[in-house]
């Protein structure tokens, strides 16, 4: 293995603590902590629900409700993360920017199920090493909004927050937070992860299908060419292995595969009521979801989200957008990662295509000097986010391409590992990003535009961005073993 000099230098002890004694101490008395203390702190994108009483009484009752997850897989993925941050897997996050009521389907999560699969098994194939599969699904509702009013014409109401929380049709009763809403996607959860428990373990993921994966409009893509190639010789190496006795009758691992959920954790007060102490270890976990991540918007350290997220062990993600400082992010790391636990904290980078090695190789550097264990993982989504002529909130897929290929370069120059890639996406044929090998213009965008929140890849620019992703963790994988060598490893 080439993990020598990388995993030796992140497996170093915290450099002491820069912001002991200071804020730190004030925003992390450890003891002080329970699900319910993010309530003392100031707090960004809260819905302003009329009923309180309603709320609390959907809060109640969800606090009995059956966890959607258990102690013992977020553990798991947390182990699967800690290998992605020592080089040794890689982490694939994707999915909706946000669920919907309307496209609670079966037939949506397979086919994002489906095209999730393609992608994990051409970046296995390529970088020969295991892919973390971690869905933004069964549970992804709430969203963070730039401005908490919407305008159209003379009418103004409040922003659409996620199904969750409000109703995105333009109309007052809709805008109006609704507290059954939260009961309403919990369900949606519990029966959009139930079927992908189902798939995962119930013989969908046998690699004996990798040709079923493929989607019909898919097959006549050059992706689709590409991926029958890699499938044939998949096909092939399972027929030699089957020959020597290893098939998916005797070896589990090549008839099922494990596939985590995630979310962001945004409304804190139905997080709150999914967190429930973990019998075997005593431990607080939230079980709404295996890993939860804080958004961009919502990071400050001495704000209510990141004081929920510290007592959680889930593993855990942060967004880092252009305005985050390298002491800033030090900072959040001492609160969220006190311990160094490795595969406890993914650092998910969104900063646009163009702005990577402005802000990048500070925080990498931060992290390296203060020896802290983390997961790098590109968002190539949302700093590349634009208005079309035509009105549409678009992404070009050049600039989403551009942002993890520099986010490769980055971590090339740094010697650094640079492990999972966070994105949106859908199984279905949609037109919301513009460009890819079938060249999707923005006067095409009107045609199959559906998302709740932000543009999605659709099945054919997922799979090319799998390739291309594949070719960079080659030439990746290459690289530090070539450093290995040199270092005498
Ligand atoms: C998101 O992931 O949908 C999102 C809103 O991201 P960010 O917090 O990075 O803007
Ligand atoms: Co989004």
């Amino acid at each position: 293995m080439y993990k020598g000099s990388l995993s030796g230098r992140q497996e170093r002890a915290p450099q002491g603590r820069r912001h002991a004694g200071s804020q730190l101490e004030r925003i992390m008395t450890k003891t002080s902590w329970s699900p319910a203390t993010w309530r003392q702190k100031p707090i960004q994108q809260v819905p302003d629900y009329a009923d309180q009483a309603a709320l609390e009484a959907v809060e109640a009752r969800l606090a009995t409700y059956p966890p959607l997850v258990f102690a013992g897989e977020a553990r798991k993925l947390k182990k699967g993360l800690a290998a992605v941050s020592r080089g040794e897997a890689f982490l694939l996050q994707g999915g909706d920017c946000a669920e919907s009521f309307l496209e609670h389907h079966p037939d949506n999560i397979r086919d994002f199920f489906r095209v999730f699969l393609q992608m994990a098994v051409v970046l296995t194939f390529a970088g020969q090493m295991p892919v973390v599969k971690v869905g933004r699904i069964a549970g992804q509702f709430a969203k963070p909004r730039s401005a908490p009013m919407e305008k159209i014409g003379d009418v103004e109401l409040p922003s659409y927050r996620g199904d969750n929380i409000n109703g995105i049709e333009f109309t007052p009763e809709a805008r109006n937070p609704d507290p059954r809403r939260i009961e309403d996607s919990y369900r949606q959860s519990a029966a959009t992860l139930n079927l992908l428990r189902a798939f995962a373990q119930g013989g969908y993921a046998n690699l004996e299908h990798v040709h079923q994966w493929m989607l019909g409009f898919v097959k006549d893509s050059p992706q689709g060419h590409h991926y029958q190639e890699i499938a044939d010789r998949i096909s092939e190496a399972m027929a030699f292995m089957r020959a020597c006795g290893i098939d998916p009758e005797t070896a589990p691992s090549l008839r099922s595969t494990d596939f985590f959920t995630s979310h962001e954790a945004l409304l804190l007060g139905y997080e709150q009521a999914m967190t429930r102490v973990d019998s075997t270890t005593g431990d607080w976990y939230a079980t709404s979801g295996h890993m939860l991540w804080i958004g961009d918007r919502t990071r400050q350290a001495d704000h209510a989200h990141v004081e929920y997220m510290r007592g959680v062990k889930n593993p855990i993600g942060l967004k880092c957008g252009p305005s985050l400082t390298a002491d800033g992010l030090i900072q959040l790391i001492d609160i969220l990662n006190p311990d160094n636990d490795p595969g406890r904290l993914t650092l998910i980078c969104r900063f646009g295509a163009n702005k990577v090695f402005d802000h990048l190789p500070q925080l990498i550097r931060a992290v390296e000097r203060e020896g802290r264990s983390v997961v790098w993982s590109s968002d190539p989504m949302h700093g590349n986010t634009i208005k079309a002529v035509t009105g549409y909130k678009t992404r070009p897929f050049d600039l989403i391409l551009k942002e993890v290929k520099s986010f490769f370069e980055v971590h090339a120059g740094e010697g650094t590992v640079p492990g999972g890639i966070h994105i949106e996406m859908t199984g279905k044929n949609v037109t919301e990003c513009t460009g890819g090998a079938r060249a999707i213009t923005d006067e095409d965008l009107s045609d199959r535009y559906h998302t709740h929140c932000d543009p999605r890849l659709n099945a054919d620019q997922s799979l090319e961005l799998a390739f291309l992703v594949a070719e960079l963790l080659k030439t990746s994988r290459i690289g530090q073993a070539k450093q290995a060598v040199a270092s005498g490893f």
